[in-house]
């Protein structure tokens, strides 16, 4: 403890130093992402749910608050202080729900700034704990905590007594927490216009009444109020035997028993909080149907709550790589070694299909490999999307959540499946057991801190992992830690502008999912069972247990990544062969027009001839370009391909013209043509503007097909050295883009085969520059008979 304490307060003493910038980005940064205010200051921060108190806030907090304060002062270099600190921040989670009766403050005294509050208010010891009713003058002094205990429960108890004290304001957001007499009861739905009131039937000395009244308190379509055990002829009339106990009783007179696994207030809150109609306040539920229709043009797609979906876990890795890495152009230094660290860890021990497997596997040695001290992401990305030309490596592009959908598209999502991706990293990790314990939660810690979006969330995650993950000594304290730190996180957020309402942040697992899982202590105060959690989530995040549902096709996606990057090599392709033709125009431009006229003619010929090949030769490897060979697998069943890709891969350098014999099916060239028509589309959309040539070309041309040929040869040129477009991609791609116009191919192979096609293609070619050769040469003899005749 004391080494423990040391080394909290040399941790805080430099984060002080800090403060003054650290604080006011915290506070901007927090603002803007709707997320708590972290102002570290002290031992507190307000991601701690505690007010931390100033000389500028604190009258507008302590006086005049419709809510009642308890304040701790503090100072930092206290070593009882220190201990405190982990008792106070466990009475704000625990009490959270109480916010507007009454709230936690506190004001570290070591703070010179601060002296003059803690004089004021008459401090001489630490730590002192003071009270403020709620409404309180400025010219009070607080009721001092004499003797306060050191324990959770008995500050809540003691919490309670002061605001039953008759002699102050009643905070107006606090129910009434006497107990209820047998008139009051009957009379209560003539009065009140709930739909449910809860009777917990106790002892005089139980304070569980009143504390889960508190805890309900800002839900709405529930009361609850305390009996005692000596109104007997309300504990006749409800059969009760069991004190404490709770019953429900509504407004059409039933009564019955509320079931929970142990007879405690965690659970009677919990079970309450859950009834059919209670909602938190501000949070209404609307019908999920409704949601769905109404604000999310997705399809919805039933899922079970209680399970794992990979869609959720490969979507995450869909986003993390393709879109959040994306942001960062350039990787280095202590970012680099996240990266690596992160895609070493999914490499080992993501267990996802095959195909994802081999394409994580393919970046981590292609990533291990690079030595420099920075890498390019359009490096990266190129790796990743390459790796399935020459195996059957694939990551499905896009994302689909299932488990982690939203009732709006503003909710769950990506953080969802990040955190479940790491929960089943964590339980993977420990049924390998054969690695470091930190490993996984250290590869976690530094991807959240480099790369996770959220910067705020980053932040406190950080400061978590700061406070105790080097207690971690086993691969199931990893487990555990990961869990307990995101119930912090979920305590911290219950009822943020940020919560589903249809997915409510509680305490996971709860009851009705791990019985197991929680117990109480003599006490009455909830526990958790740890070796049942463990055993518990090494279960639910067990990679035999993740469902496959909604899944896309791997070999869908694979020729979708194939037939992708071939047109992007296609792109290039036509952008060299542009440059190639504009240098052997050049030269006959001198000559007269018609001339012109028959080159475009002739290109005319060539290109979809080329726009063939992109279609049908997908796989070849061109110089230059490509993935390297790793994370091959040999085993090909699920991937064999028509005979056509082998022959392919044995020759992988086909000659252009002869490699249009290829006998690939139909489908795969109308994928591609579509993809690149929908795809140069969008592009010319936006290249309206700098495409006067463009339109120029599309009068001469009607057809669509020579108009991308241009907008490709453009494109290409634009994007050299430019990632942008690579940087957008992913965000919402069109996976399998339907056929939507047919290709003039397709229309010549019918009754042909595909050689014939070629070989008249070949013929027409050769007697187009036959005639353009004969008419070069009478257009010269003309000119040069021209010329003698002018002579004198
Ligand atoms: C590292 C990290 C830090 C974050 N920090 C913040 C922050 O500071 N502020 C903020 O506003 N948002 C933060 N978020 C986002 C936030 O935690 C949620 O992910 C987001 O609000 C979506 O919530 P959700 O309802 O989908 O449930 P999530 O909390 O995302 O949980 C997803 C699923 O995991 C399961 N689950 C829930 N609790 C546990 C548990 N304890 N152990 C194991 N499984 C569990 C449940 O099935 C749940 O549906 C953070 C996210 C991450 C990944
Ligand atoms: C959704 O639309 C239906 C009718 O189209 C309407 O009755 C309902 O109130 C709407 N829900 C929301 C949340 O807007
Ligand atoms: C969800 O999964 C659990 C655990 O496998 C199962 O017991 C339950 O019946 C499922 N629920 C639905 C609605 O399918």
């Amino acid at each position: 403890m004391a080494r423990r304490g040391g080394r909290a307060t040399s941790y805080y003493a430099t984060e002080t130093r800090l403060n003054p910038i650290n604080s006011f980005l915290c506070v901007v940064i927090s603002f803007l992402c709707v997320v708590p205010v972290i102002a570290d200051a002290g031992l507190y921060s307000a991601s701690d749910q505690i007010i931390v108190l100033s000389p500028d806030n604190v009258d507008s907090v302590l006086f005049s608050s419709s809510a009642a304060l308890l304040v701790e002062f503090y100072a930092t270099w206290c070593g009882h202080c220190v201990a405190f600190s982990t008792v106070w921040k466990s009475l704000a989670r625990d009490i959270k729900e109480w916010k507007p009766a009454v709230d936690l403050a506190a004001i570290d005294c070591a703070d010179e700034k601060n002296r003059p509050v803690c004089i004021r208010f008459g401090i001489t010891g630490y730590p002192s704990l003071k009270f403020f009713p709620a409404y309180s003058s400025n010219t009070t002094q607080g009721r001092e905590f004499q003797g306060f205990p050191r324990d959770v429960r008995g500050l809540r108890h003691h919490i309670i007594d002061k605001l039953e004290m008759r002699d102050q304001m009643w905070p107006p957001a606090c129910p009434p927490l006497e107990a209820a007499s047998e008139a009051e009861i009957d009379s209560f739905f003539q009065t009140n216009s709930v739909k449910h009131l809860a009777l917990v039937f106790e002892k005089k000395n139980s304070y569980v009444g009143r504390e889960v009244t508190l805890d309900l308190l800002q839900y709405e379509n529930i009361a609850v109020r305390r009996v005692l055990d000596t109104e007997t002829s309300l504990v006749s009339r409800f059969n009760v035997t069991d004190f404490p106990s709770c019953y429900l009783y509504n407004s059409s007179g039933s009564i019955s028993r509320l079931k929970v696994l142990n007879e405690a207030r965690v659970f009677y809150s919990y079970a309450l909080q859950r009834l059919p109609g209670v909602v938190r306040t501000g949070k209404m539920k609307t019908p999920i149907i409704d949601l769905i229709k109404n604000s999310t043009e997705e399809e919805w797609r039933p899922f079970n709550k209680t399970r794992v979906y990979m869609s959720d876990l490969e979507s995450a890795l869909h986003y993390s790589l393709r879109v959040e890495l994306a942001a960062h152009v350039t990787i280095t230094g202590a970012d680099l070694t996240a990266l690596k660290k992160y895609i070493n860890v999914l490499a080992t021990y993501f267990s996802g299909r095959p195909s994802v497997k081999s394409a994580l596997k393919a970046v981590d040695s292609w990533l291990q490999e690079q030595e420099g001290t920075e890498i390019k992401y359009s490096d990266f990305r190129d790796v990743l999307d390459s790796v399935g030309e020459t195996s059957d490596a694939v990551l499905p592009e896009g994302v689909q959540w299932v488990g982690c959908q939203g009732s709006q598209a503003r909710y769950r999502g990506y953080p969802c499946s990040v955190w479940n991706l790491f929960h089943v990293l964590t339980v993977q990790a420990k049924e390998i057991d054969d690695s470091d314990p930190l490993e996984v939660l250290q590869a976690m810690r530094g991807y959240v801190k480099s790369f996770f979006g959220c910067r705020p969330c980053a932040t406190h995650f950080e400061s978590m992992a700061q406070e105790n993950m080097n207690k971690v000594t086993s691969l199931s304290d990893a487990v555990l830690w990961l869990w307990s730190q995101h119930n912090r996180v979920n305590n911290r957020l219950a009822g943020d502008l940020s919560e589903d309402p249809h997915f409510p942040k509680i305490q996971w697992p709860p009851p009705e999912l791990c019985p197991n899982c929680h117990s109480v202590k003599w006490t009455g105060e909830h526990s958790w069972n740890r070796e049942e959690v463990s055993a518990f989530l090494q279960n639910y995040f067990s990679s035999d247990r993740i469902l496959s549902d909604y899944l896309q096709d791997e070999t869908q996606a694979l020729i979708h990544q194939r037939n992708q990057l071939t047109a992007t090599r296609m792109e290039k392709e036509a952008g060299r062969g542009a440059e190639r033709r504009a240098r052997d125009i050049h030269p006959a431009s001198l000559t007269e027009e018609p001339q012109g006229e028959e080159q475009e003619e002739e290109e005319e010929e060539e290109e979809p001839a080329l726009e063939e090949q992109a279609g049908e030769q997908y796989p070849v490897r061109m110089e230059g370009i490509g993935g390297d060979g790793k994370g091959r697998t040999p085993n090909r069943e699920p991937w064999e391909k028509p005979q056509g890709e082998q022959k392919r891969e044995q020759s992988p350098r086909k000659l252009r013209i002869v490699g249009l014999k290829l006998q690939k099916t139909q489908e795969d060239i109308v994928d591609l043509d579509s993809f690149v028509n929908q795809h140069y589309k969008a592009k010319a959309r936006s290249a309206a503007s700098m495409s006067s040539v463009v339109r120029q070309r599309s009068l001469q041309k009607q057809d669509d097909t020579e108009d991308f040929q241009f907008e490709r040869g453009w494109r290409v040129k634009r994007d050299l050295g430019s990632q942008e477009q690579k940087l957008g991609v992913g965000v919402r791609i069109e996976p399998y883009p339907r056929p939507q116009n047919k290709h003039w191919m397709s229309l010549l192979s019918v009754g042909f085969s595909r050689l014939d096609a070629s070989l008249c293609v070949l013929l027409y070619l050769l007697s187009s520059m036959c005639l353009l050769a004969m008419y070069l040469y009478f257009q010269l003899r003309v000119k040069l008979r021209h010329a003698k005749v002018s002579l004198p």
